[in-house]
């Protein structure tokens, strides 16, 4: 530990990712001890810029934490000591040969470990990746990239950019991000289930009716139409984050907590689900709308956005896992922008209790009465369980009521960022939450015929206002299988 060093070099620093989430994410493992004593931080890209600037331009977004105001000030003085920037090029192995020298300055010689984190564009990972891997690699310890999607925007162009990238970079240096897979409550997904014995038992067609992996923004795509409208919400969310949380919550017991166990385990998952029929998704598109004297642009009339564009900022899609444990649940998946909520949550709707010895004593429709168990991801994260209770009184009256951990009122301490597990993580080689080419080809596998034929067919897709609660088609798809989405009952 003591003779060595961590270099971290942020590829795009002056970029909106860098500086909303990795810089604030990098200092608040800092603050709390994570990173190593001997480390420095590069900012690079093409600006032009001091290390100075740098300092000012990422001092405006780290924060500290409400439980550790203490000494914020100075945490923040030391940590921006720690900061520095070189401007280059992104395809320039000169500019990275410079980079190289500045980092061995700051190494001092010592063993070190470098990480790169690519926060750009996908159309330059492979030249970064080439300079980086060429011009700029460790040659004592590890050199890690970090990347983050779009990996391409179907099979063909995704396997494309993975050997591409496999011209300069190893495997096992390759992290790929999936942001979603570093959330609290998605940590927490593996841990409930296999470390409770009431919940594991139950996690089969036996007792699960249906499942679905809701994600929805009550804002647009304000100022990211240019990329949106070439990947649209299914690649945008679908393909990577709900899917991801699939095959975590589908999978089987995995051998280990090995990254390559459970790597394995999900990827089964992902191979095994069923070819995703056109029939069984729905695609939308906010319009403009007006609401309380506020008039809100529809997707189109962005003016990076075509006119005419059927891009999908909402989907809702029915899938299947052909397997022994899930054969014939439908695993409902929506993702939207635009709608009426900012929420990310997994819903488990259990089956009816046969023979319910209750059925005469709710107020309420017996459709209802089924327990629902509910993973809130974000905003305000939970796990709440609803049950059917009695109502205290002499008369047998029974309600819906909740069994329910709210984080905020169980635990004191801030969740953290995503970004600060993924960095830790990536440091630490741990590659548990990080994306292995073949679940990446997979997960292609499924959505690719699909997007296909939407795009050939030019598929139009419904429209809804901003603010809504999305097209009511997403409602009949549900209603063709079975189910109605919980978070529309109107007790959620
Ligand atoms: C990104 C998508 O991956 O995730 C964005 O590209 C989306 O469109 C974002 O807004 C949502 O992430 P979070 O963590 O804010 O829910």
């Amino acid at each position: 530990e003591g003779d060595s060093t961590l270099s971290i070099t942020v590829v795009g620093a002056s970029g909106d990712l860098a500086k909303k989430k990795i810089f604030p994410a990098l200092f608040a493992l800092y603050y709390e001890d994570w990173l190593p004593e001997n480390f420095v931080i590069f900012g690079y890209s093409r600006t032009k810029m001091n290390d100075e600037e740098l300092r000012n331009m990422i001092s405006r977004t780290l924060t500290c934490r409400i439980d550790q105001r203490e000494n914020c000030d100075d945490k923040m003085t030391q940590f921006l000591k720690r900061c520095f920037y070189h401007s280059g090029q992104y395809n320039s192995e000169e500019h990275f040969s410079e980079l190289d020298c500045k980092l061995k300055e700051k190494e001092g010689g010592r063993l070190s470990n470098r990480l790169f984190y690519l926060s750009i564009p996908p159309n330059i990972f492979v030249d970064v990746a080439r300079c980086a891997s060429t011009r700029a690699s460790s040659t004592t310890g590890w050199t890690r990239v970090i990347v983050e999607k779009p990996f391409g925007r179907d099979s063909e162009s995704s396997s494309e950019l993975t050997k591409c990238l496999k011209q300069f970079l190893n495997e096992d240096q390759i992290f790929r991000i999936d942001h979603y897979l570093g959330k609290e409550l998605v940590e927490n997904l593996s841990v409930i289930r296999f470390s409770n014995l009431v919940f594991e038992p139950l996690w089969s067609r036996n007792y699960i009716r249906n499942v679905q992996f809701i994600f929805s923004e009550d804002f647009g795509t304000e100022g990211r139409g240019g990329y949106f409208d070439n990947y649209g919400i299914i690649r945008d969310i679908m393909q990577n984050h709900l899917l991801q949380i699939l095959a975590l919550f589908a999978m089987e017991t995995p051998v280990s907590l090995d990254a390559e166990d459970i790597r394995n385990e999900k990827v089964k998952v992902l191979r095994s689900m069923k070819q995703l029929l056109l029939e069984n998704v729905v695609v939308g598109q906010y319009k403009g709308h007006s609401k309380g004297g506020k008039t809100y642009l529809g997707y189109t009339d962005d003016p990076t956005v075509p006119n005419n564009s059927v891009t999908p900022t909402f989907a809702a899609a029915a899938l299947f896992i052909n397997n022994a444990r899930w054969d014939g649940v439908p695993f409902l998946m929506k993702a939207g922008k635009a709608l009426h909520t900012r929420r990310a949550e997994i819903r488990v709707q259990f089956r009816h209790v046969p023979g319910n010895l209750y059925k005469h004593t709710f107020g309420t429709d017996l459709d209802l009465a089924t327990n629902e168990l509910v993973l809130r991801v974000q905003p305000d994260e939970a796990i709440y369980l609803k049950i059917n209770n009695k109502v205290p009184g002499l008369e047998m009256r029974l309600d819906r009521s909740d069994l329910n951990l709210l984080y905020k009122a169980r635990y004191t301490r801030e969740i953290p960022d995503a970004y600060e597990r993924l960095l830790l993580d990536a440091i630490a080689g741990e590659r548990r939450l990080f994306i292995r080419s073949d679940e990446l080809d997979a997960a292609w596998a499924l959505f690719t015929p699909l997007l296909k034929e939407l795009e050939d067919r030019k598929i139009a897709p419904e429209l809804y206002p901003y603010g809504s609660r999305g097209p009511v088609g997403a409602h009949y798809l549900a209603a063709k299988h079975n189910v109605r989405w919980g978070d529309l009952t109107g007790e959620d």
